[in-house]
């Protein structure tokens, strides 16, 4: 058994519904255990300034299991090895701050819920000497070396629903409604959605895709007699030779933001099939509001598992989820990587078979 008296809790970079949750299970299953909480504001800004923590008791998460957000807020510029000139003023390296500042507050272990880029600072953090344990998140479900990231399920669910509704009004209409769903690297949400909601075209970033081959699919269904198609892309789908559509470049500190495929490939279908055809963003209403039951009980999970990790004094590992198990996964094998779909996914194949088409010629 590890000395670890007394811990600290994070969220980083986007959110996701099941943070909540997640935070949840660390407080009480570490209070339950003996141990003090506290919770760090906004990722790693929280131990780059004592007055933004707050101890964290059972009674401070109850009834936070359903909420979308995080009660402990998040940014996605909190990065202590390089701050953004925006806010620091210049590129500054604040990361043996943080660490002064963990060892001031007497921290003996840090839980850090986040996804590649909370999950890779976290882990250099774990090299200059902090005993770390990540949780992975996103809704996107393209952390490396687990299974199923809490959130995907929400957001799955929220776009098939709307995909759901595009459905009947684009029957109505006879028209080509084009939903642009999340994914920046990997198409699981447009995939799953797409296929819950009964897709007639899916578009995504492991299959680069030929607009002329979309459109003749949805031209052939015309012809058979289904006036309407439904068209699911991620936002991070590229046309074949083609690159990523942006709304806004990287700059320090911040990703580029991604956006807008959804209307180029609307305006281009327009064009090759001669339809009416409209398009939608559902951005982040993916993101918003509730979890579903699943994603409560997967953050669950993970929360009560990082607790019984640091318990047992195991650090620099990331909580999976390995059904039927939650399994410790070296960080160090983890960051930097990228779990898009596997052009041998079951799904995939049967997605073919039952007539959608991924724009493949
Ligand atoms: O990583 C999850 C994600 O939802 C991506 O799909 C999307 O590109 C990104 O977050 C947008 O995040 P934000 O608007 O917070 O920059």
């Amino acid at each position: 058994m590890s000395a670890v008296k007394r811990i600290a809790v994070l969220t980083g970079g986007g959110d996701a519904p099941g943070l909540n949750a997640v935070i949840r299970a660390v407080v009480k299953s570490a209070c339950n255990a003996g141990l003090e909480v506290v919770g760090l504001e906004d990722s790693f800004d929280g131990l780059l300034d004592p007055s933004r923590t707050r101890p964290l008791t059972p009674r401070d998460v109850t009834g936070i299991i359903r909420l979308g957000g995080t009660i402990l807020g998040t940014t996605n510029h909190g990065d202590p090895f390089a701050y953004p000139a925006e806010v620091a003023g210049g590129k500054v390296d604040y990361s043996d701050r943080v660490v002064e500042t963990f060892h001031q507050m007497r921290l003996d272990a840090l839980v850090a819920i986040g996804g590649d880029g909370t999950l890779g600072i976290a882990h250099r953090f774990f090299l200059k000497g902090i005993p770390v344990v990540g949780v992975p998140k996103t809704i996107d479900n393209d952390i490396f070396g687990t299974t199923t990231c809490f959130g995907f399920d929400t957001a799955v669910s929220f776009a098939a629903d709307a995909i759901d509704r595009l459905h009947t009004t684009a029957e109505a209409h006879k028209r080509v409604m084009v939903v642009e769903v999340m994914g920046r690297y990997a198409g699981w949400i447009a995939l799953h959605a797409g296929v819950a909601g009964g897709a007639d075209v899916i578009l995504m970033p492991e299959i680069p895709f030929d607009i002329d081959a979309a459109a003749a699919h949805i031209s052939h269904r015309d012809a058979l007699g289904a006036k309407f198609s439904i068209v699911v892309v991620a936002e991070g789908a590229t046309p074949l030779g083609g690159s990523r559509v942006l709304q806004e470049a990287a700059k320090a500190g911040h990703v580029e933001r991604l956006g807008g495929i959804g209307v180029q490939v609307a305006e281009a279908l327009a064009v090759k099939t001669g339809k009416d055809t409209r398009s939608v963003v559902l951005g982040h209403l993916q993101r918003g509001g509730a979890p579903t039951a699943f994603d409560r009980v997967l953050a669950t999970r993970l929360g009560g598992k990082a607790v019984e990790l640091l318990q047992r004094g195991v650090f620099g590992k990331m909580v999976a989820n390995h059904p039927p198990d939650i399994v410790p996964v070296p960080l160090a094998d983890v960051v930097g990587r990228t779990r898009t779909v596997p052009l041998d996914y079951d799904l995939l194949t049967t997605a073919r078979a039952i007539g959608i088409s991924f724009g493949e010629r």
